[in-house]
């Protein structure tokens, strides 16, 4: 089971996300000297991250990755990275130095895939056969220190999609994903490397990820639920933030 938090409301929630947020940032500057975040989109993380924005973590030394993006123009509403700069990074005055985007909108995808993984070899001072060199858990050596995650009604994360395969890959740090369903193609982090992080927050709000949260939890196919692989996390590595709707 991952050790999930109750909280009695999305606002309290997300005051609790920002709080562990900024906990973990802190920890990895002073034991690392950089804290290295990958940020999720979708609705639920956006007031954790207003406020996030508003905590005074050390600018200088937090870089800013995305755990996945959608095959749109960076100015989108439906982009990501437009959530996370508009909401957190440009508030907070976060140098477009330390700023590293998903370019998903790019042609062909996979290129753009490659390219995101190429950059993160270089960050991690990693090459890529010792990134894929994974532990007995499947877990990458190539760690972010804050992955911030959420959980679809249908069981993905990230952009693993159930029935695409993209939860079973290892063979890359990051992937292009065709979900189906009229949404557009996305890249992700891979498996190995979400759940290589030293801390993953999982948000989730509201009574239509009940079941999905509930499914998370349990034991059975990744590719079924994508959002299972958390459990091969590190023990102690995963919180999973519930609000009272969502909770079993
Ligand atoms: C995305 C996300 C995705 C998200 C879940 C939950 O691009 O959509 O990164 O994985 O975390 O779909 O989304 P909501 O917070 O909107 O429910």
């Amino acid at each position: 089971m991952l050790p999930e938090v109750t909280c009695p409301d999305p606002t309290t929630l997300s005051r609790i996300a920002a709080e562990l947020m900024h906990s973990a940032i802190a920890r990895a500057v002073s034991s690392r000297g950089v804290a290295r975040i990958a940020l999720s989109g979708g609705s639920t993380p956006r007031e954790a991250y207003r406020l996030l924005g508003a905590l005074p973590f050390d600018r200088e030394r937090t870089r800013w990755f995305w755990v996945d993006e959608r095959s749109v123009p960076p100015d989108s509403a439906r982009s990501n990275f437009a959530l996370a700069r508009d909401e957190l990074l440009s508030p907070a005055g976060v140098p477009l130095h330390s700023v590293f985007r998903m370019e998903a909108e790019r042609e062909p995808i996979a290129e753009a895939a490659r390219s995101y993984a190429e950059l993160l070899l270089r960050e991690f001072a990693l090459d890529e056969p010792a990134a894929l060199e994974l532990d007995e858990a499947g877990r990458s050596p190539l760690a972010f220190d804050l992955v911030v995650a959420g959980i679809g009604p249908d069981g993905h994360t990230a952009s693993l999609f159930p029935g695409t395969g993209a939860a079973l890959r290892e063979d890359s740090l990051v992937v292009a994903v065709a979900p189906g369903s009229g949404l557009e193609p996305r890249l992700s982090l891979s498996r190995p490397v979400l759940v290589g992080a030293h801390r993953i927050l999982i948000l989730c709000t509201g009574r239509e990820k009940r079941a999905a949260v509930a499914r998370a939890q349990s034991q059975g196919s990744e590719e079924e639920v994508p959002a299972r692989i958390y459990q091969r996390a590190r023990p102690g590595a995963v919180t999973l933030l519930v609000d009272r709707d969502a909770a079993e």
